[in-house]
């Protein structure tokens, strides 16, 4: 059968006998784009496709499939198909990649909640160095330690949690932007209006503008989540299109029916409200409205389209019943 695989804007055709292993499919996938020890995920229609099985079981001929490839040391503690047969080479990578992952023992303002285990999670996160805004005379800026401590709190919040696991979404790094950073103001500038975060290849890594321009402090916790949801939603649309923009909205409607829900069980975080931690109780009281606001603010055109309200009103009815918590 033919497939089309879209890899980084560009799309090529692969042929492949309908009788072949999916494991064959992703090698074929990452030779085509002349990618060497990569961990290549296949993606359709929004869900991963399995690493094994036989493809016609998974894709009908002409499906479009979405690549996104990463540093096999990033993504090393993904479960492989036997790990029986791993060498003494790849236990080192492990090894070597784990030094830099999050120990699963660290706990943040969120406590456990599951973020660090499984296979849908942020990898990594790195926080700019103290060197970075060392350098600049005369700032006065929180250290890296409080930098690392919010990634951490803004990666592990349940309800970010329950998002990557229910969609199927893997980072490989959740970042800090450097404010100051010319190269990176220009990449961001290229992409459009996301200057408060960015998203490279498909969520290999999501870096987030944590400080506020002065870099006297840190951004709202709330307003960081929103940015985080955006890029998100870069994971599965590039360009700022009105599927975009759908995506986003639904994000935002499971982030704050989650922390709903999570208060209402009765829940707490360390004697707090999930409410309180999130930052978000005013938003959850009205959710409709709350993420027609934040549509209208983080799309910058104007008040949301007739359609991007009813694809919202769509979503809510027909998520309506589903408890997420
Ligand atoms: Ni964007």
């Amino acid at each position: 059968m033919q497939l089309s695989i879209l890899f980084k804007g560009r799309t090529e055709q692969l042929e492949i006998d309908d009788g072949a292993d999916l494991s064959e499919l992703h090698d074929a996938a990452g030779l085509l784009f002349g990618l060497v020890d990569m961990t290549i995920k296949l993606i359709q229609r929004g869900k991963t496709l399995p690493t094994t099985g036989r493809i016609a079981a998974h894709a009908k001929p002409g499906a479009k499939l979405m690549m996104v490839a990463s540093a096999r040391a990033a993504m090393a503690d993904e479960p492989r198909a036997d790990p029986t047969v791993r060498g003494f080479e790849h236990d080192l990578a492990d090894a070597a990649a784990r030094c830099h992952e999050v120990a699963a023992e660290e706990l943040g303002e969120w406590g456990d909640t599951g973020a660090r285990r499984g296979e849908y999670r942020f990898c990594r996160l790195e926080p700019c160095t103290w060197q970075s805004f060392g350098t600049r005379a005369g700032t006065s800026t929180p250290h890296a330690f409080e930098a690392r401590k919010l990634l951490l709190k803004l990666s592990t919040d349940p309800a970010v949690v329950a998002i990557l696991k229910q969609r199927e979404w893997v980072v490989g790094v959740l970042g800090e932007m450097d404010p100051l950073d010319d190269r990176l103001a220009h990449k961001t500038h290229q992409q459009g209006k996301c200057l408060l975060g960015y998203n490279t290849n498909q969520g290999a890594r999501i870096d987030v503008r944590l400080r506020t321009h002065d870099l006297s402090g840190f951004l709202p916790y709330p307003q960081l989540i929103e940015t985080l949801l955006h890029e998100m939603a870069h994971n599965m649309v590039g360009p700022h299109d009105d599927h975009f923009w759908h995506l986003f909205v639904q994000l935002k409607v499971d982030y704050l029916r989650f922390h709903r829900d999570l208060s209402a069980s009765g829940a707490l975080v360390a004697g707090r409200s999930p409410l309180a931690v999130s930052g978000v109780a005013d938003q959850v009281l009205d959710v409709r409205s709350s993420v027609l606001l934040a549509l209208e603010h983080d799309r910058q055109e104007g008040p949301p389209s007739q359609m991007q309200v009813s694809l919202l009103d769509g979503y809510l009815a027909a998520t309506d019943r589903k408890r997420v918590v």
